[in-house]
């Protein structure tokens, strides 16, 4: 039987939060996790607050039980954005690999890819990682690491113990 992971997406916009933007990325995020084994039992807008962003991904991880947290806005350069520094904040392990796939895919893309500062990483058992803001960004980041998500999860679980069958 496989295991179905939860999975949050979290929306991190001051626009969204105030409700003068309707979310679409995180609609987005909710398509393309559809495609694999996620559940998705949490979800939320919240504006650009490092502290704000820290709470909530530590009630989600810690007390929730969230396996991977989705973000998505805040990971650029306008003084407002601070998802990265919100996530590092919480995470007890950094996962490099997933920004930097990300990058590389989205620079075939647009040359602005390299004003995205998202990062990933792991609080415990959740794998917690940032996606830009735009729907657009969304898509081509979260389909370039959709198809490692539920070996991730099962790694960080501790329930596969041989990697070598992956491809
Ligand atoms: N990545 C992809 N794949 N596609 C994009 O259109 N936009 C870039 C970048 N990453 C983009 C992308 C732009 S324009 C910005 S400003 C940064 O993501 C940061 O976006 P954010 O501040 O909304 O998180």
């Amino acid at each position: 039987m496989k295991n179905i992971f939860k999975a949050g997406i979290l929306t991190i916009s001051d626009k969204g939060w105030r409700g003068e933007r309707q979310d679409r990325s995180g609609e987005v995020i909710r398509g393309i996790l559809s495609q694999i084994d996620a559940q998705i039992v949490n979800y939320d807008i919240v504006p650009d607050e490092k502290n704000l962003i820290a709470e909530k991904l530590i009630q989600w991880a810690d007390k929730d039980g969230i396996d991977v947290i989705i973000t998505t806005g805040g990971t650029g350069l306008s003084p407002r954005d601070v998802t990265p520094e919100a996530t590092l904040s919480v995470v007890d392990r950094v996962v490099p690999g997933f920004a930097e796939a990300m990058r590389l895919a989205s620079l075939k893309k647009t040359p602005m890819a390299v004003l995205s500062r998202a990062v990933a990483g792991t609080r415990g058992g959740c794998l917690i990682i940032n996606l830009p803001g735009s729907p657009k960004a969304v898509r081509e980041c979260l389909e370039t690491i959709l198809p490692a998500l539920p070996h991730a999860v099962e790694t960080l679980k501790g329930r596969v113990s041989e990697c070598g069958t992956f491809e």
